[in-house]
């Protein structure tokens, strides 16, 4: 049996985090996995998160199942957060979901249902991890140009037209907001001409939404979903609650759909209910139930969006300082780009041999397609770490 199975894959972002972890230096620092750190490098509870676990400590009475699609209540908090609280969810289901990669991989599974014959369209580049979920669920793959590296903006032009050979029926995996990994989102000009591409290729949107609140806002980062559950008949959401809410390892997320009509919404989510009992059964309870009593709780709900609104407003001035920091040392505009991209990821232009310098001369960590996480970036140490950048660069 076990004699047969090749070495597996490395994970390029795991492999990453395990390195660092394993690296004596003191002075090391790390921005590999996209984890929030505040200033002082920790990635804290909420506070939200902290009050809700007592009340739930204290109130729950049982740890008895609940249901493969989990809550009715959270899923319809995340709803509402997704669509905006006064949307017309009337064809809208989700089911509670085993993190954002959790809804990625039991919608992938619901979708192939529906239409076997589809391939899927993912940006290049886009999270390493897309691409062994959706080939798990069986699907062939191929990517759209998405990123210009001169400019740190979109390839707008380049991913029309790769999407315009799409086969009908195709689904295009989109990032609703602060793409991972190189923090460049379309414009919501560039999203009308996606989407007009998209409703006349009858092409199925998959978003993932794995950042809201880590952009602009709250409310501004679901202007793209908004916009295309406005236009579109069809599409799915994989949300994720790992970092808005702080809830990583506890698995906190939901698979949304919105169907054409409410019985087709229903029959769907009915069939997502069945991907998931054949898959884990049931999802976790406790990340969940305490992100329903956030959500439901009007004071922990305020204190929480006040601490999101704190760390989006500290990603947002990193970028600034990191790029100003880059811009006096190598005396040019060439950085500016980091200023101006959104949520928590960042790419430098460093090639393999420049990183693993980084990671042996200086102890700094960064993915190898060059993406930095921008929560880890020394709020005391920008100059340092412009100087080690440039540095490397330059050799
Ligand atoms: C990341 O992109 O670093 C995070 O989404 C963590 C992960 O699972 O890869």
């Amino acid at each position: 049996m076990f004699e047969a199975l090749p070495e597996p894959k490395a994970d390029a972002i795991l492999g990453l985090m395990a390195a660092f972890r394993a690296d004596t230096r003191t002075d090391k620092l790390d921005l590999g996995v996209g984890v929030y750190k505040d200033s002082a490098g920790k990635t804290p509870v909420m506070r939200a998160i902290k009050n809700a676990e007592k009340k739930l400590l204290e109130t729950q009475d049982t740890k008895s199942y609940v249901a493969p699609i989990g809550s009715a209540a959270f899923c319809n908090a995340i709803i509402a957060q997704v669509f905006g609280s006064d949307a017309d969810t009337s064809c809208i289901r989700a089911a509670q979901s085993v993190g954002g990669s959790g809804a990625l991989r039991v919608l992938a599974d619901l979708l192939k249902q529906g239409r076997p014959d589809a391939d899927i369209w993912l940006s290049d580049p886009s999270w390493p991890n897309h691409v062994p979920l959706m080939q798990a669920a069986g699907y062939a793959l191929h990517t759209y140009p998405y990123y210009d590296a001169q400019t740190g903006s979109v390839n707008i032009e380049g991913m029309l037209e790769s999407l315009g050979k799409a086969k009908r029926g195709d689904i295009v995996l989109l990032h609703g907001c602060c793409h991972n990994p190189t923090g460049a989102d379309l414009s919501m000009d560039d999203w009308a001409r996606v989407v007009k591409l998209l409703k006349d290729n009858d092409l199925f949107p998959f978003i993932d939404l794995a950042y809201q609140g880590f952009g602009d806002g709250l409310e501004q980062d679901a202007a793209a979903v908004r916009y295309m559950a406005s236009e579109l008949p069809e599409l799915v959401v994989a949300a994720s609650c790992s970092k808005n809410l702080g809830l990583y390892r506890e698995r906190v997320g939901a698979a949304i759909l919105m169907a054409k009509t409410e019985a087709e919404a229903t029959r769907a989510l009915g069939r997502l209910g069945g991907v998931i009992r054949s898959n884990y059964s049931m999802p976790p309870d406790h990340g969940a139930n305490t992100t329903e009593i956030v959500l439901s709780d009007a004071a922990l709900n305020a204190d929480w969006k006040e601490e999101l609104e704190t760390m989006r407003l500290r990603m947002v001035s990193l970028r600034q300082a990191f790029s100003e920091a880059l811009r006096k040392r190598s005396n040019s505009e060439r950085f500016d780009y980091i200023a101006e991209q959104k949520g928590m990821f960042s790419r430098l232009p460093l090639n393999t041999a420049q990183l693993d310098k980084l990671r042996d001369d200086h102890g700094i960590y960064i993915v190898g397609d060059g993406r930095i996480n921008v929560a880890g970036l020394p709020e005391s140490g920008m100059e340092q770490l412009a100087d080690a950048i440039c540095t490397v660069l330059a050799e």
